[in-house]
């Protein structure tokens, strides 16, 4: 066995005959290979939020001086890190050293990559890793930990399937907030657990959350009751198998990487939008009468018809969650940007036409003006002005480093006023929308050049009364508020959040979770400022670009005040827009009297 001496037992001991010590058990024993495993857990998630007091022995006997750590007999027993901002991926097998353990716990951190392998860990009993940003599938071994008595692994991005966990032991079982996919597992201990404890994962069916899997549904495979050499080898086989696909595919996908981007570089790229509407214009020349024509609302604008759209180049410019957008170039010289969207089929086409011809009316310098679009059964178009533009995400996010053009404070402030102007001006127009922008994002905030000055343009607005069920509701921006969260009623306030985070963004530079991804970490995000602000205000939250502004500080300040009154997370204690324009303008007033 691997037992070694902490230092104070081993000056007692050093008198001794050397050969002796090892047998005699003496207080104070440890594992160095604990203390290796636990060194390095802190070296790769730790530092430096980590305590400080890491260091010497983990264990003396049943106490320890480490904090988060319990220990038993000289073992490690518990590991329980929570919310200590761990950040980076746990390094595979390590914790299979801490033989002993019962229960690992780092409930809210920020830790990434793949959840750890347990396999000899057999006394685990709780294993409470939620609310961190762990990928990948569950690993099947954990359904043979065999003294299993909770799981919580909610509010992370894992996927795949559940394995069949059937431990009678268990009591706690959590994997909602996840990507998960497939059939709830037929076991009689996981179709015991409530609803809530699988609920947000858009791809799950079973029983517990009352979603029929689409029949026949595949039955899951029977947990083997002791792992068997039979069983480690047909898994084997499997990964030979996939090995052996892996190696024939990959060169075929390169070969397609290859002409999909030489097909791109060399123009004319029949896209999936002019793929989608060659199917309309068979069916319109079927049938002409009864095809949906594109609709215009502003007469001035040069018209062009479905058919110059279909002969149109289309270039994709994004991908979002609930449309992808193109540049298409008409023949005719004309550019717009075509945002085919999605899980909007289930609306009648009057709930479409007149959502569309009530977004189209609105008109205001900072909104991306929505031009036309089409609307039948299996294809809805919206088509707005195109823009040569850049989006507030990439200006503030990417290309850090050298070569990055920063952006300066005083854009900055301008760019929120613009905002603020667009939204205050959606709240006034649409006093019949719960939430009339509900996808307010850094990435929906389009700036584009004019000389010196950027002019800047908030998109996707109006889309919440068109996307029925709140699975795509989810895809939002607003599914980052507290209320949504909770299932309670949305207001407007809604938006007010969502303006909250990008002025925290604005201010700090930080990204408010994963684009495209889950965003909770939005929350997150805000409260961070807020423990910093608290602990005395302090230009530690600044963004380094506009930390060198000195004079500015001040109004730093007042904007981050602003932007945590808008992210409280009580709807009404959150200002109304109005409220918000009127505060952000004096500031920009001040600034200006004192240039
Ligand atoms: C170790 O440090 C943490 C925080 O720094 C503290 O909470 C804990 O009490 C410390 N443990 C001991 C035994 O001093
Ligand atoms: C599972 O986790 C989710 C998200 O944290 C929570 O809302 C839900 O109440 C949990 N379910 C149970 C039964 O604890």
């Amino acid at each position: 066995m691997n037992l070694a001496l902490n230092f104070a037992s081993l000056l007692l001991c050093i008198a001794m005959l050397d050969g002796i010590v090892a047998l005699i058990p003496i207080v104070g024993e440890y594992y160095p290979s604990e203390q290796e495993a636990l060194f390095r857990l802190r070296d790769s998630i730790g530092s430096p939020n980590l305590y400080s007091n890491w260091t010497g022995p983990p264990c003396m006997n049943n106490q320890t001086r480490w904090g988060g750590i319990a220990c038993s007999e000289g073992h490690v027993v518990h590991v329980v890190l929570d919310g200590l901002r761990l950040a980076g991926s746990l390094p595979p097998l390590l914790l299979n050293n801490l033989t002993l353990l019962t229960k690992l716990s780092m409930r809210s951190n920020s830790i990434v990559g793949p959840l750890p392998e347990l396999t000899d860990l057999i006394h685990l009993e709780h294993i409470f890793l939620s609310r961190n940003v762990f990928t990948g599938s569950i690993p099947f071994h954990y359904i043979r930990l065999p003294n299993l008595k909770k799981i919580e692994l909610q509010e992370n991005y894992l996927q795949g399937e559940i394995p069949p966990f059937d431990q009678q032991s268990l009591v706690t079982f959590n994997v909602s907030y996840n990507s998960l996919q497939g059939p709830i597992p037929q076991t009689d201990v996981l179709q015991g657990f409530p609803e809530s404890c699988f609920e947000h994962n858009s791809g799950l069916c079973g029983r517990p959350i009352k979603k029929q899997c689409p029949a026949p549904a595949p039955v899951p495979p029977a947990p083997s009751p002791s792992p068997t050499h039979g069983g480690k080898r047909s898994f084997r086989a499997r990964d030979l198998a996939f090995i052996i696909a892996a190696s024939v595919l990959v060169p075929f996908l390169v070969i397609l990487v290859f002409l999909w981007y030489y097909r791109r570089l060399h123009g004319k790229e029949e896209t999936a939008m002019n793929a989608g509407l060659h199917k309309l214009s068979s069916q319109r020349a079927a049938d002409p009468e009864k095809a949906a024509e594109l609709e215009f609302f502003d007469k001035n604008i040069p018209a062009f018809d479905l058919d110059d759209l279909l002969r149109a180049s289309a270039e994709v410019l994004g991908k979002g969650r609930i449309s992808t957008t193109y540049k298409a170039s008409l023949e005719a010289g004309v550019v717009v940007a075509v945002k085919r969207v999605k899980d909007m089929n289930g609306l009648s086409n009057k709930e479409f036409v007149q959502q569309m011809q009530l977004l189209g009316k609105l008109k205001h310098e900072n909104l991306v003006q929505i031009i036309s679009f089409y609307n039948s059964k299996d294809e809805k178009l919206i088509i707005y002005e195109f823009l040569h533009c850049a989006n507030l995400f990439e200006l503030l996010h990417e290309n850090r480093g050298s070569g990055r053009i920063p952006l300066n404070w005083v854009t900055r402030l301008s760019i929120i006023k613009d905002v603020a102007m667009a939204m205050n001006y959606l709240h006034q127009h649409l006093p019949n929308h719960k939430v009339p922008h509900a996808n307010l994002k850094s990435s929906n905030v389009l700036l584009h050049r004019q000389g010196q000055n950027h002019r800047t343009k908030v998109t996707d607005y109006g889309y919440h009364p068109l996307l029925s069920s709140r699975r795509s509701s989810e895809k939002l921006a607003i599914s980052r508020s507290p209320e949504f969260c909770q299932g309670k009623k949305l207001t407007n306030k809604a938006d007010v959040y969502c303006f909250g985070i990008i002025l925290l963004e604005i201010i700090t530079g930080r990204i408010p979770g994963d684009e495209g991804g889950e965003e909770r970490e939005a929350g997150e995000l805000s409260e961070w400022v807020r423990d910093v602000v608290n602990n005395d205000w302090s230009t530690d939250i600044l963004d380094v670009e506009i930390l060198g502004t000195r004079e500015a500080h001040d109004d730093m300040l007042k904007l981050t005040n602003l932007a945590l009154e808008c992210t409280a997370a009580a709807p009404e204690e959150r200002p109304k827009m109005s409220e918000v324009l009127r505060r952000i303008e004096e500031i920009e007033q001040r600034k200006s009297d004192n240039d």
